[in-house]
């Protein structure tokens, strides 16, 4: 069932408080991949809920680095496109930039412009949704590349930080914490 899919999913990772930094709650994603049976029902619950939510979606973008592990997967399950958007300077070609503010620290974001055109539908991914300023980077390069952004999709959400809020569109999160 979905439940006990999330409840496996939820019980795989790993909580370490206090990392990188004081007062930051760092969840390990990683401990989901030690089982393949565990990574089989996040990937089946994610693809399921995209075919009944967004069957017209045509290009799933990850982002840099956690959004890479699901990302592909997913969009190779639903026979459609995969694009990153990465750390800047890594991309190659005409890219597009946008910064953002980190729970701990700053960055920038780049994606090339090949990689959607004009209305184009398209599903974002990424392993967690804490500030939202990650999130709210990836959105802005999609609607610069004036894509259509059907859904942001996490692994999990921080609640309580209510990142949600910078997201001007659809956010779906398998799992919620505080
Ligand atoms: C982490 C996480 C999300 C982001 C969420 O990425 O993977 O992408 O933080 O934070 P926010 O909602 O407050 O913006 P991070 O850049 O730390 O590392 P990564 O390169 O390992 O994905
Ligand atoms: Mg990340």
């Amino acid at each position: 069932s979905l439940d006990s899919r999330i409840s496996r999913i939820s019980q795989a990772m790993d909580i370490y408080p206090n990392f990188p930094k004081p007062g930051i709650t760092f969840i390990d994603i990683f401990p989901i991949m030690r089982s393949p049976d565990v990574f089989s029902d996040l990937t089946d619950l994610l693809v399921d809920h995209i075919k009944q939510t967004h069957p017209n979606v045509e290009i799933i973008f990850g982002l840099d680095a956690r959004g890479f592990l699901f990302g592909p997967l997913i969009a190779q399950r639903l026979g459609i496109s995969f694009a990153p958007i990465r750390k800047a300077g890594k991309l190659p070609g005409e890219t597009l930039q946008a910064s953002f503010q980190l729970e701990y620290g700053s960055d920038k974001f780049e994606v090339q412009k090949c990689s959607a055109a004009k209305g184009q539908n398209v599903i974002i991914i990424d392993d967690l949704l804490a500030t939202g300023g990650t999130m709210a980077a990836a959105y802005k390069l999609m609607k610069d590349l004036e894509a259509d952004v059907l859904e942001c999709i996490v692994l999990v959400e921080l609640e309580n930080l209510n990142g949600r809020s910078k997201i001007p569109g659809k956010v779906f999160s398998v799992i919620k914490r505080n």
